[in-house]
């Protein structure tokens, strides 16, 4: 297997200690688990969504574990602006901050609350199961461009993060880059569901939710590989990412950093500590050698 380098990377204007970040909504609830995360090896954490009014989230059950993956419609649980006060202990730490809103205003007003408390922010336009927010508006380029300018005009690092339950990801794409994006994410969960045989009905309490996991690995390689010859946004690959070969196989599509949701539910927050171990060598080669070279 491909071995990297170590070193510190640079990635849409956020500094990371190596290319692994946990994933929004996967365990970055409070300042200090996501200290705890950064000390166990992430090379930067992204933090649950944080919206404009407090949040209850969906009726439960809110999660299904599968066997190669999990389904969850938690419905964007957060407790608003009272998040900032999460981060003060976190100073000059690689986090990103995850933020929702209904249209361009809505984003912006909470992007302004993180001005010069987080190292950059990420658009979530890609829940697919919170009616009014995430997919519901990441699926228009039009809301996509006006989002994202809303927020890339107040000046910090402004990641997209894209939802895969659309026909062309590379519009949504272009749209972020129209708005000022300084990085694509890809990708949130994809639109499922399951039915309960013994009650015959729908195994999560909002019906439908999102799959994560092993399951949707080869989605988001195929949605970082068309976002990669589309546009000219460094990429976060997303989605299933267990191992480093899955770190390096995302590279190759394209991806210059990966988020991890999933796998620290399914393996405990060990995971970055045994992927860097596999992923990282005093001599390995320059990451810049592999991010892409799928394509040609
Ligand atoms: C329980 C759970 C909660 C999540 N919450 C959020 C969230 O608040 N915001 C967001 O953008 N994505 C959220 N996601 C999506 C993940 O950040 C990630 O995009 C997705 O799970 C795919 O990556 P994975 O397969 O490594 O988990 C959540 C995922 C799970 C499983």
């Amino acid at each position: 297997m491909v071995v990297l380098r170590t070193e510190p990377v640079t990635i849409g204007g956020v500094t990371l200690n190596n290319h692994l970040l946990l994933a929004a909504g996967v365990l970055g609830t409070t300042g200090a688990s996501l200290s705890r995360v950064l000390a166990c090896g992430a090379g930067g954490v992204v933090t649950k969504s944080i919206g404009p009014q407090p949040k209850d989230g969906h009726a439960g059950p809110c999660i299904a574990l599968l066997d190669d993956g999990i389904l969850n419609a938690m419905g964007l649980p957060n407790p608003s602006r009272e998040f900032t006060g999460e981060l003060s202990g976190l100073g000059s730490k690689p986090v990103i901050v995850s933020i929702f809103g209904g249209d361009p205003e809505e984003f912006a007003e909470v992007a302004g609350w993180f001005k010069g408390m987080a190292a950059g922010l990420e658009l979530n336009l890609s829940c697919p199961h919170a009616e009014g927010y995430g997919a519901s508006i990441g699926v228009n380029p039009d809301l996509v461009e006006k989002c994202t300018r809303a927020v890339s005009t107040l000046g910090m690092p402004t990641w997209v993060k894209l939802t895969p339950n659309v026909t062309d990801i590379t519009a949504i794409g272009k749209a972020a880059e129209r708005g000022g994006a300084s990085a694509i994410v890809a990708v949130n969960t994809v639109k499922a569901m399951r039915i309960s045989t013994a009650l015959r009905r729908p195994v999560l309490g909002n019906r439908y939710g999102g799959l994560s996991g092993e399951a949707i690995f080869p989605v988001a390689v195929r949605c970082v590989y068309e976002l990669y010859e589309a546009c000219s946004l460094p990429i976060i690959g997303c989605g299933g990412i267990s191992s480093a070969d899955n770190v390096i196989e995302m590279m190759m599509a394209g991806a210059c950093a990966v988020e991890i949701g999933s796998a620290v539910q399914k393996h405990d927050i060990t995971v970055f500590e045994t992927i860097k171990n596999d992923l990282y060598a005093k001599k390995g080669i320059d990451p810049a050698e592999i991010i892409g070279c799928a394509h040609g």
